[in-house]
């Protein structure tokens, strides 16, 4: 990790060097079911907890939902083909579990497996290669009411609905990711409560994570029991996490948040354990009794593949006696046990998001999974960044969004420099679309005209 005491100047990647990645990298852009689909009420699709937070008062932003989004749903074969135009190798959608399996539990709604069976068989027409995630954070209202991921049975549940998909497009898609960013549905959804399903405890976010890691394994012993020959994985959003100076309370801030944002999910999918000092760190909010015998044999069940998402670095600072951290969005803490971490900002560039810009990072980042864990291919699933964008004369000039993209694939290039076995990436996102608690404010879509007008949902 580096001193913050002297960040990595934003942009030293970029030394306008041209690159050539490995044959065979797969080039591709990325998405999400509720964040694109719209038709949130056709086909017999029920509606997920992201309908009923969105349609909550005070959840999202000026209460923007995903009812319309990008009207994925209808113009499907529009899509596909500006795709193809972009060159797109690659594209990464999920499946709206309440479209294809209404409520959470039953036999498949055939009307929403036939939308994913067209578009896997447009992308294959266009030379592009499917790539499914499972779990993209729209769990069946149902099945929250029923306790949602806290829930052990939860988990069962995710794997029936896996079959089912492994049934309907497993001759067709050859890359599979399970969940996409389990900490953000497990602590944002459940802990400070900013996504669906709106909760704050953190007990149940550490729950949660489980069971949803606990889905996850069972869902992977599900497709490869049904497609042997499939190339499985699950993505997880990873920060490098830096103590502000060399103080051993800012390093101790730095092992906490790390552990909590990290290796929460790298230690069991990908050694079977939880950390023990993870554990100390949450003894007041749990006692992990919800851990079953097995439950970590299965979470580790073998994997083809690890997809990390990656945007930003956390700087994180020692509590300060007596003084609590500026909330987030008015909402508890995100980090149970640690909520009097502060989290430091460095004044180097920013997102529209407040997200500080650290392409250096992500080379941190992947080549710490390649090196203290896994073999495995790595994917960049998902990066990319938000900026207020304007449109003149029908044309985005979006010098900060492209300046983003060229200093992360120059990160990118330089991990495989140094080893990591990397193998593609995706940018976020293929278009502006729904992005969760901030509506329609934040743009993410890096593309032509046509997506600047007539697409932007009430
Ligand atoms: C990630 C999500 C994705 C999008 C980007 C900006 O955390 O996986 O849906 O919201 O952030």
């Amino acid at each position: 990790m580096s001193n913050p005491a002297t960040p990595p100047a934003v942009g030293v990647l970029d030394e306008r060097a041209p690159l050539t990645f490995p044959p065979g990298f797969l080039w591709g852009a990325a998405t999400a079911a509720y964040q694109i689909e719209g038709a949130a009420a056709e086909g017999g699709r029920t509606p997920s907890i992201w309908d009923t937070f969105s349609h909550t008062e005070g959840r999202t932003v000026a209460g923007h939902t995903g009812d319309v989004a990008c009207d994925h749903y209808h113009r499907l074969g529009d899509d596909v083909r500006l795709m193809a135009g972009l060159g797109l190798k690659s594209y990464r959608f999920s499946v709206s579990w309440p479209r294809v399996q209404p409520g959470g539990s039953g036999p498949a709604n055939a009307e929403g497996l036939d939308f994913y069976r067209r578009l896997v068989d447009e992308l294959l027409a266009n030379g592009i290669e499917p790539w499914l995630t499972l779990y993209h954070w729209d769990l069946p209202q149902e099945l929250e009411d029923a306790g949602g991921w806290p829930a052990r049975d939860t988990a069962a549940r995710f794997a029936d609905y896996t079959q089912l998909v492994a049934d309907a497009l497993g001759d067709r898609v050859q890359y599979w990711t399970t969940l996409n960013e389990p900490w953000c549905s497990a602590f944002l959804g459940y802990g400070s409560g900013v996504h669906a399903p709106g909760r704050s405890d953190g007990a149940d976010a550490v729950r949660a994570g489980h069971h949803l890691m606990l889905g996850h394994g069972l869902a992977v012993q599900a497709l490869r029991a049904a497609r042997p020959a499939a190339q499985l994985g699950v993505t997880v959003n990873l920060y490098p996490v830096t103590p502000a100076t060399g103080s051993p309370g800012d390093s101790d801030a730095a092992r906490r948040i790390d552990g909590l944002a990290n290796r929460f999910f790298l230690d069991p999918i990908l050694r079977g354990q939880y950390p023990d000092d993870l554990v100390a760190d949450l003894a007041k909010v749990t006692d992990f009794g919800h851990v079953r015998d097995g439950d970590l044999a299965t979470i580790a069940t073998p994997l083809d593949l690890v997809g990390v998402n990656y945007y930003s670095r956390h700087v994180v600072a020692a509590p300060v006696p007596g003084e609590q951290p500026e909330p987030y969005w008015r909402a508890p803490s995100n980090w149970p046990g640690s909520e009097d971490v502060r989290f430091v900002s460095r004044g180097v560039p920013v997102t529209d998001m407040d997200w500080e810009i650290d392409a250096p990072g992500l080379v941190e980042t992947l080549r710490r999974v390649h090196e203290e864990y896994t073999d495995l291919p790595l994917y960049v699933t998902e990066n990319g960044s938000a900026f207020v964008d304007a449109v003149i004369d029908g044309q985005v000039d979006d010098a900060e969004r492209l300046a983003y993209f060229d200093a992360h694939l120059r990160a990118a290039h330089q991990a495989i420099s140094a080893g990591v076995p990397l193998r593609g990436y995706f940018a976020w996102s293929l278009m502006d679309n729904f992005e969760w608690a901030w509506g329609y404010t934040k743009r993410f879509g890096r593309s032509g005209p046509q997506r600047w007008t007539g697409r932007t949902a009430s």
